[in-house]
């Protein structure tokens, strides 16, 4: 393990039984909390946008919200949010995408990608994977391009990355 990955994990609270029975929360709370530790987690996502030739940097509400926008400036880039749907007051292209118990849908102003683009994905966790799924193609209805995903963790054990490489098409799914 590397020192970041062990600075980042340190920095992660295991919850148990949240949201409900059976699940383990992943808190980023403590990270946010040590400027140090988040810094160096802004700087390696960034890094991933940079070395990528990206043009944008999307975040996924909300978590992705917090982790996004500093990657954004750290890497001289804008910040395009992509949100849960009715948030966003301009004309919005939505996305549906399956949980495990319902559905759930996420939005972006249309105006904010163009062709010209080529997008860094940033969220806090890929689980399922649905989410991460469903914001690739948001960018691509979008007409723009996805240069990765990179996100601070991934739980493995939930097959996110196998569904997402699916799709990508050779672009990286990063995990911290
Ligand atoms: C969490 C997390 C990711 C998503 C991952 O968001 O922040 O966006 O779930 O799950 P998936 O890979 O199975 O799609 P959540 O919807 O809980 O929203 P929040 O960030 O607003 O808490």
């Amino acid at each position: 393990m590397t020192d970041i990955q062990e600075l980042l994990l340190s920095h992660i609270r295991d919850v148990a039984d949240y949201p409900e029975p059976g699940v383990m929360f992943k808190d980023i709370t403590p990270l946010l909390a040590d400027p140090a530790a988040f810094a160096a987690l802004t700087d390696a996502l960034a890094e991933v946008g940079t070395r990528e030739g990206a043009t944008k940097v999307v975040g996924l509400e909300a978590r992705g919200f917090i982790l996004g926008a500093p990657v954004a400036l750290r890497a001289g880039l804008g910040f395009i949010p992509m949100r849960k749907a009715g948030k966003l007051p301009g004309a919005t292209l939505s996305q549906a995408y399956e949980l495990e118990y319902g559905s759930a849908k996420i939005e972006v102003h249309a105006e904010d990608l163009s062709a010209d683009d080529r997008v860094l994905v940033v969220d806090d966790v890929l689980a399922t994977g649905g989410t991460a799924e469903a914001s690739v193609q948001l960018v691509r209805r979008a007409g723009a391009e996805v240069a990765g995903v990179a996100v601070l963790m991934e739980l493995s054990f939930l097959g996110g990355r196998e569904r997402l490489e699916r799709i990508l098409a050779g672009a990286p799914l990063e995990a911290m």
